[in-house]
């Protein structure tokens, strides 16, 4: 099958149900979605698929019906996501686990609600878990991403 990862076209020779996970992880070798439960219940392994943020642990690549973006493609040294900014102004991370799949998911929420509550921002968070307790600098980074959005 083909899949259009981060801009760019890839042709992998892969079983129609293996997840997207694997696809990236295992075939691709990007590995900045990670697995966490494999059961779409903790969101580290959040990509998007036309810009909509999507659990890759459970969703088959060959379901896929658009292009997919990874952290990796999300931005770029020399031009980072305003999202990106933001975690990085707040020092989102500790461990780092679960951050790509939070800042993924933050991107798409923003970009679908460029002004959220604090209410808005906690539910549409809310399926990404952090074992270190990052959730309060997680909300101030996507209000000052918000901002600038
Ligand atoms: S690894 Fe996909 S939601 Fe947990
Ligand atoms: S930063 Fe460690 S799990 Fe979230």
């Amino acid at each position: 099958m083909k899949l259009i990862v981060n801009g760019k076209t890839h042709e992998v020779d892969v079983e129609d149900d293996m997840p997207l996970l694997w696809v990236l992880r295992d075939e691709l070798g990007i590995t900045g979605p990670k697995y966490g439960c494999g059961i779409a219940q903790c969101g580290a392994c959040t990509v998007h698929v036309d810009g909509i943020s999507v659990r890759s642990c459970q969703l088959a690549a060959a379901d896929v019906d658009g292009e997919i973006t990874t952290i990796e493609g999300l931005g770029n040294p020399l031009a980072l996501h305003a999202v990106q900014e933001a975690w990085m102004e707040h020092q989102v991370a500790q461990c780092g686990y679960c951050q790509s799949g939070q800042i993924m998911q933050a991107a798409s929420f923003l970009a679908l609600n460029p002004a959220p509550t604090d209410d808005q921002i906690d539910a549409a968070m809310s399926g990404n878990l952090c074992r270190c307790g990052t959730y309060p600098r997680i909300r101030a980074a996507v209000k000052t991403a918000a901002s600038r959005l």
